[in-house]
């Protein structure tokens, strides 16, 4: 189901529910006169990977530091895996990617992810076992003794989402994971979200790589200058692309009848439908023969998430 910001289906789950692992109501952030997050409204359930994408400036990151507790709101409240947002307990069961972060670059991989062990109150006994893990999940094992400072951006960038990963979180918050890699680099980051996801850990990925959210998110929400535009699966929220169809014998008559499958705008050889569910294909063919129209072809495009990015957001400074 797409749901629009402000109707029914954008409210959360109740927060008793264990099968939730973010919810927000209202969620609102101020810097100065800057509204950075206007009411943020929806819910993550657990196992899914969610895409937060929106332009330059829209408020993901301010989103994500709410959630982890980083900044404090203006108004609105906010849950993660069941308890109020900042609490310590929750800390523990929840990775974070900054966007942007810089370890010490004297620090070898291995003892910048000690330090993280250290701070994340990590067992002493555990951290060669989760350090090794987590080298190995982004593929950084072999480097793992490398000062930082001779790492790549990319390599950086893998050794964020280590640090993201040790403890096992059960939530992962990773604010733009691929923007230093590679092609290949992507890849492997797409696949890494993957695994996380089969071994059952949500995934919150705040992107304007749409790509990438397209080819590893459930659902996705896009968001514009604080506010959510739209939010759904994939599936739903791309099924909205026009629908072409090469029609002759149809008079203006025939065309207002046609209003309730959705948008109508005539086009040289036939119609373009807009905002037709894929399922009312049939039936919208099926009404322009009663109506008497000649039909030569039906074409249903596939939009791009890019394409409903670019419709749904717009361009400002
Ligand atoms: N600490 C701050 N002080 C003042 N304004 C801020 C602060 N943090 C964010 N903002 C403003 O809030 C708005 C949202 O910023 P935010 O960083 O959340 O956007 P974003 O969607 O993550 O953008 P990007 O894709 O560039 O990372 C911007 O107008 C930004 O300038
Ligand atoms: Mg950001």
């Amino acid at each position: 189901m797409v749901a629009r910001y402000g109707s029914a289906m954008a409210a959360p789950p109740t927060s008793t529910d264990a099968t939730v692992a973010i919810e927000t109501r209202a969620l609102t952030k101020r810097f100065g006169g800057i509204l950075a997050l206007d009411g943020l409204t929806m819910g993550v359930p657990r196992g899914e990977t969610f895409g937060f994408l929106g332009p330059n400036g829209a408020g993901k990151t301010t989103a994500v530091k709410l959630l982890l507790g980083l900044v404090p709101p203006s108004g609105g409240e906010a849950r993660l895996l069941g308890r109020s947002i900042g609490d310590r307990e929750t800390r523990r069961r929840v990775g974070y990617l900054p966007e942007h972060f810089r370890y010490q670059g004297w620090l070898s991989g291995r003892e910048v992810l000690a330090l993280h062990c250290e701070l994340a109150g990590l067992p002493r006994a555990s951290w060669a076992a989760e350090i090794d893990r987590a080298l190995a999940i982004v593929g950084l094992d072999g480097r793992g003794d490398d000062r930082v400072a001779g790492y790549s951006k990319g390599m950086q960038q893998r050794l964020g989402v280590a640090v993201a990963l040790l403890g096992r979180p059960e939530l992962v918050f990773l604010d733009e994971p691929t923007s230093a890699l590679d092609p290949v680099g992507r890849a492997e980051m797409r696949e890494i979200i993957r695994d996380l996801r089969a071994g059952g850990t949500t995934v919150f990925l705040n992107s304007h790589l749409l790509t990438e959210v397209e080819q590893v998110c459930d659902r996705v929400a896009i968001v514009d200058r604080g506010r959510v535009v739209v939010i759904g699966t994939l599936d739903a929220l791309l099924a909205e692309g026009p629908v072409r169809v090469r029609v002759s014998g149809l008079g203006e008559t025939e065309l207002a009848a046609l209003a309730a499958f959705g948008s109508i705008e005539r086009e040289d050889d036939g119609l373009v439908v807009r905002g037709l569910d894929r399922e009312r294909v049939p039936a919208l063919v099926a009404e322009l023969v009663r109506l008497g129209g000649r039909i030569f072809a039906v074409e249903v495009h596939h939009q791009t998430l890019e394409d409903r990015f670019r419709e749904l957001v717009e361009r400002h400074p």
